[in-house]
Formats: structure tokens, C-alpha cells, sequence
């Protein structure tokens, strides 16, 4: 892919109109004040978001830009919100439950679209995944195909759709249904029915949310006949690394929720291969991957039928046990409030050991604590928590135990194409960083910004993790 001609990043994005989905998310977030920050002269960024517990959207963007993430933002450059405009819409719903007016509007105006909003959760209901992810993916595609001015569509995939390969390349694999089908049959079958498919359809994959991320990425293959695509298919996403600041992260799900659960000591036994590989990636990273690859597509004429894949994986491998022991250091010199147990967690492949560990070190220790506090008139939680720790594990535990090995050609290509007055700024490159202190922050960010703990208790907290020791 060759660059028509050589604009910087911020003129390139300059008087773009983005439409972004998942504006909410993690990433979301991060992209926008990236954005922002970065490429100040950006037009407009439309933002899809739905009304949620009874929140209007207006107020949900309002509420998003109070979180650290955007102090910097918010102290140099606030004039730039109003670049902002929330859309109301709900990508379970057919046509992303766009209102007629909206549509015409994004329609109109929007030249780059960056679709990330999924249903994130492995073990959702298969109508859910294929509605949220598939059907809505199609639905942007559909949308695109009237944007007179679109120059790129990028679709945020996952490293790991086609995980049965151990080598996975920058490329769309044959795909392990029909796209078209599934959407008809979610649309016509009802839940139950649609229940009794999923242990079909995961014969294919882990779970529902692989198996719809698989499909999605087929959609917008099947577009990229008629449409400028992109996807940039990131592995697991970890705090920030440098921007706006070390350690941003606002998102449980995943690896860094199981070292909020260790330093909680809620999680004491975990389902995973020590010797295994990890593959994460710093959110900042990716939201520069992302915004490079769409400059990229964006500078280039389309060629109908390319789809330019990104994998947006680890440059420097470690180990379960590596990232756990280095977690484990820091939780001690960062310790979490309230600990339930020491900060200790036993690492095993072993189905039986686990779930014996499971029932000896999550199960019983929290029936005993749930007793106590029915018997002294509290609310018990402990078994409730414990559950969901299970489910979770269970739904992580097939990645934590295997590993895969991911090409970077595309990735590497398109960091050397990133302009030589760009890089500073936009270089997704982190290769040689110091791991040590990047984990540190990891602990920072998941104490601060997950369970919005207070630093300045930390020295009393020390105390009592020595007492344990
Ligand atoms: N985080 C990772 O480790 C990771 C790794 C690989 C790929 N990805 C991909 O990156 C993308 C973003 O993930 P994330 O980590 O930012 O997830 P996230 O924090 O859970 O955010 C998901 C976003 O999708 C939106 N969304 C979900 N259902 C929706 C619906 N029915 N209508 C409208 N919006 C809806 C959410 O909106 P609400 O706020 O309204 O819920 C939120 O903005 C996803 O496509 C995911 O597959 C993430």
C-alpha cells in the first residue's frame, strides 16, 4: 500500500469527521482524547452512544469528560469539546437505532469511521454477540456505502479470531459461517432456540464473542469490495503506557481485573500456563495504531476488494509467571485496601488442582465470611463475587493456557510510513521500555482508576502487608 501523497498525521486528520462507535468503551475514550489532544484541528467526531441506567447521553459525555483521563485535555485545550457530538443509537438494534435525521446528518458529513462498539462479554447470549457485533458491523457497512466522502472505515477486531491457528497472519482467514445466515437466524429464531445453536456454533470457537468477532471481520471483508477498510486487531489491551499519562485504565474485564482480584486477595488459585506467552498491548498504543492505519487507508486510493489487517500485539513477550511475579512485587509496594487474603495466587493448567483450589480457596473461605456477616445483620457478597470470579476464569482460562504466534508485516510497514515529524507523537513503537516501571503503573492505574482507591493511605497499608508476611 503506497501513500498517494505524504501529509502529516494532524493535517490529514484536519476537518475530518469521524463517527466513532464504542465511544464509551476503553478505547473509545482513549481515541477520543487522543484525538483531540493530538490532531486539534479535527472537524467534528460524532460519537454513537446509547441512554444507559437511566442517563441521557448528553449526560454520559458530560460524566466522561470529568475522568482523569482528559484533565490535560481539559486544562490546555477544553475549547476542543465542543467538537464532540453525541448521537443517540444502540447497535443492538437494527441500523444501530439511528434516527432518520441522524442518519442523513452522519451521512452528509463523515469521512472516517472507526466502529469499536461490541459486546465484549465471552459468554453472552449468541443473539446478543450476532446482533451487537455481526449485525451492527454490517448495518456501518451499509451506512458507509451512502457516505459520499468516506476515505476509511476501520473496524477494531481482536488478535484472536481465528484461534484455533497458531499462527495467526495479517490477513482475513476463511470465515466459519456464513455471516448473512447467522444475522437471519438470530433475527428469526427465539432465545431458546438460539441457545441450543451456541454449543454448535462453539464448535468453531471459544466462545460467543470470538465467533462473532470472526463474522464481523468477514463483513467487512465482503465491503471491502465497495469501501475503503481497514482492521487493526489488537490482543489483550493493558493500561496506558505514556498517554495522557502512565497507568490510564478504566476497564476490569480481562488479565488486569485478575491482579485487581490478587490484590484484593479474592483471587488466590488461577486458571492459566505459567510458561505461556501473554500477549498484551498498552491502550495508547493501539489508539496510535488505530489512528495511523485510518491515515494510512485515508492517504491511500482504495483499491476495491484490499483490506488492509493490522495485528496490534506484544513487542516484548513475558510469561504468566514473569507478569505475575513483577505484579505480584508491585502489589506489595502498592498495596490494595480492605485485602480479603495476602496477595498470594496459585498459577495452574490443571483443570482438577484448579477447581480443588477453587472450592478449598474461593468457595469455602467465602461461605464462612458470608455466614458471619448474615449472622451479625451485614450483607453477604463473598459467595456472589466468588461466582462471578469462577465464570470469569473459566471464560479467560482457554487463552491463559495456550499461546499464538501473530505476523507483523503490516504493523511494521506502516510504523516505518509514519512521517518523521509524526513519530513523536504518533509512533506505536515500544519496543526496549522498562517493564518494571510499566507494571508499576498498572498497579497504580487499576488502585486509582478502577477502585478508586486513595494513594495517600498506602504507607499504612505497607504496614499491614508486612504483618502478613
Ligand atoms: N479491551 C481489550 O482487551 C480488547 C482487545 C481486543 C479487541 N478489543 C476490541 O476493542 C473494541 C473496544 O473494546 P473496549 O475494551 O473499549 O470495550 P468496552 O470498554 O467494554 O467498551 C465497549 C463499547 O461498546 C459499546 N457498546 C456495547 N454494546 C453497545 C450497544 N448495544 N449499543 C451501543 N454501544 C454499545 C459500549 O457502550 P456502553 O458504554 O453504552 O456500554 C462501549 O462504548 C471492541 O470491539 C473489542 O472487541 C478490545
Amino acid at each position: 500500500m503506497t501513500i498517494d501523497s505524504v501529509m502529516s498525521i494532524p493535517e490529514f486528520y484536519a476537518g475530518q469527521s469521524i463517527f466513532l462507535t464504542g465511544a464509551t468503551g476503553f478505547l473509545g475514550k482513549v481515541l477520543i482524547e487522543k484525538v483531540l489532544r493530538s490532531c486539534p484541528d479535527v472537524g467534528e467526531i460524532f460519537l454513537l452512544i446509547r441512554p444507559k441506567k437511566g442517563m441521557s447521553i448528553d449526560d454520559r459525555l458530560k460524566n466522561m469528560l470529568k475522568l482523569p483521563l482528559f484533565d490535560k485535555l481539559r486544562e490546555e485545550q477544553c475549547s476542543v469539546f465542543s467538537k464532540l457530538i453525541p448521537i443517540s443509537g444502540d447497535s443492538k438494534k437494527k441500523s444501530l437505532g439511528l434516527s432518520d435525521a441522524d442518519v442523513q446528518m452522519l451521512i452528509d458529513r463523515v469521512t472516517i469511521i472507526i466502529h469499536g462498539a461490541a459486546s465484549v462479554r465471552f459468554n453472552d447470549s449468541l443473539k446478543n454477540a450476532i446482533c451487537t457485533n455481526i449485525r451492527a458491523t454490517r448495518d456501518i457497512c451499509i451506512l458507509a456505502q451512502s457516505m459520499k466522502k468516506l476515505i476509511t472505515l476501520l473496524y477494531i477486531s481482536t488478535a484472536y479470531t481465528s484461534p484455533h491457528r497458531p499462527v495467526l497472519e495479517e490477513k482475513v482467514y476463511p470465515p466459519i459461517a456464513d455471516w448473512r445466515k447467522m444475522i437471519d437466524i438470530a433475527e428469526s429464531l427465539d432465545e431458546h432456540t438460539l441457545n441450543i445453536l451456541t454449543a454448535k456454533c462453539l464448535e468453531y470457537a471459544p466462545n460467543t464473542y470470538m465467533f462473532s468477532k470472526n463474522l464481523s471481520e468477514h463483513v467487512i471483508e465482503t465491503y471491502s469490495s465497495f469501501l475503503p477498510c481497514a482492521i487493526v486487531r489488537p490482543s489483550m489491551v493493558f493500561p496506558s503506557i505514556e498517554e495522557p499519562f502512565p497507568g490510564w485504565v478504566d476497564n476490569i474485564y480481562g488479565t488486569i481485573g485478575f491482579y485487581v482480584g490478587s490484590g484484593k486477595g479474592v483471587l488466590r488459585v488461577a486458571l492459566n500456563n505459567y510458561n505461556v506467552y501473554l500477549d498484551i498491548v498498552p491502550v495508547d498504543i493501539v489508539i496510535k495504531a488505530i489512528l495511523v492505519t485510518c491515515w494510512k487507508v485515508g492517504s491511500t486510493t482504495h483499491t476495491p476488494g484490499s483490506n488492509f489487517v493490522v495485528n496490534n500485539t506484544c513487542q516484548n513477550l513475558f510469561t504468566y509467571e514473569y507478569i505475575g511475579i513483577m505484579l505480584g512485587i508491585e502489589i506489595k509496594e502498592i498495596p490494595f485496601e480492605n485485602s480479603i487474603f495476602p496477595s498470594r495466587v496459585v498459577q495452574t493448567n490443571n483443570w482438577i488442582l484448579y477447581y480443588t483450589l477453587m472450592i478449598l480457596l474461593h468457595m469455602l473461605p467465602a461461605l464462612i465470611v458470608d455466614t458471619i456477616l448474615k449472622r451479625s445483620g451485614r450483607q453477604p457478597f463473598l459467595v456472589r463475587l466468588q461466582r462471578n470470579v469462577f465464570v470469569a476464569t473459566q471464560a479467560v482460562g482457554w487463552f491463559a493456557c495456550n499461546e499464538w504466534k501473530f505476523t507483523d508485516t503490516n504493523h511494521l510497514a506502516l510504523l516505518s510510513s509514519i512521517p518523521p515529524n509524526d513519530r513523536a507523537n504518533f509512533s506505536f513503537n515500544y519496543v526496549g521500555y522498562d517493564s518494571k516501571e510499566y507494571f508499576r503503573y498498572c498497579v497504580i492505574g487499576a488502585k486509582k482508576f478502577l477502585i478508586n482507591e486513595d494513594m495517600n493511605k498506602i504507607d499504612g497499608l505497607k504496614v499491614n502487608v508486612k504483618r502478613y508476611i
